[in-house]
């Protein structure tokens, strides 16, 4: 591990200090740009099922995908914290399931922490995840791992009980131990009460400027994901345009014979070329 790793502690520790910068990465090229940019902490997010894999949801990613994933994006970060997705049906089996998955991402994979969807629900296998020596990231609000029970990916805690539930959860969770929490799509005031009640980081998406940090999904923020785009993406550059021009630029010079050049190409010596008569 190199030293100027970032810590869970030092996570925590940004509380009420400096906020949280954290982004999604699938592979080592970009968990490269990212870590050395100075991002926090690189989520392999199981969004990697619809963003890399071209699934409609979350649910049909494996644990050997994610942990394919989650490989390469180790191997890139020397800095920020790896923090590897629980797949669907990776740790609501059993405790024991839980605790075995949740390993595999720090033994195998070599990330520092994994992520659990869910609320109290789910506190106690937490609990024993963390009670095992493996950090645990917490998300709450809009969980797509359970967008059929939730009816869609829609806005949670929006009314007064589930707004309450909302809390609770948060709550659960804290006291289960885990090092932070995403908020995903929950209304700002909400997202800045648990932020103010909880004493570890929150982590928003979608849940207003009050959360401790922020995280977005690295190909929405490229505009490179161009499926569908949440109220809460803010695409900093158009990436999928940028790329359809060269692509189009590098098939017009393949078709044309322009591509490669001159100074695309060995040469063979003078002595060679006379010995071979070219
Ligand atoms: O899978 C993912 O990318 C996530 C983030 C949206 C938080 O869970």
């Amino acid at each position: 591990m190199a030293s100027s790793k970032i810590t869970v502690p030092e996570i925590i520790a940004k509380k009420d200090k400096e906020k949280i910068a954290a982004l999604t990465a699938y592979d080592v090229l970009w968990a490269r740009i990212l870590d050395e940019a100075g991002i926090d902490i690189i989520l392999v997010g199981d969004s990697a099922a619809m963003i890399v894999l071209g699934y409609e949801d979350t649910l049909p990613i494996t644990m050997e995908e994610m942990l394919l994933f989650s490989r390469a994006v180790a191997r890139g970060a020397k800095r920020a914290l790896v923090v590897g997705d629980m797949p669907f049906l990776s740790y609501q089996t059993s405790v024991s399931e839980a605790i075995k998955n949740a390993g595999r991402f720090l033994k195998e994979a070599g990330c520092q922490a994994v992520k659990i969807e869910g609320g109290q629900e789910i506190a106690e296998t937490i609990a024993a995840v963390v009670k095992a020596g493996i950090p645990v990231m917490g998300h709450i609000g809009l969980t797509p791992q359970r967008a059929h029970a939730l009816g869609g990916f829609k806005v949670q805690g929006k009314d007064v009980s589930s707004a309450r539930k909302l809390i609770e959860d948060a709550k659960a969770l804290e006291e289960a131990g885990v090092f932070s929490l995403v908020l995903e799509c929950v209304p700002k005031e909400l997202a800045a009460y648990i932020t103010r009640e909880i004493s570890i980081p929150t982590i928003g998406i979608g849940a207003g400027a009050q959360c401790d940090g922020q995280i977005l999904v690295l190909p929405d923020l490229l505009g490179l994901f161009e499926a569908f785009r949440p109220k809460f993406v803010k695409s900093y550059t158009n990436m999928a345009e940028t790329g359809r021009k060269a692509i189009l630029a590098y098939l017009e010079e393949v078709k044309n014979g322009l591509f490669p050049g001159e100074e695309h190409s060995f040469k063979l010596s003078d002595e060679v070329k006379k010995e071979l008569g070219l």
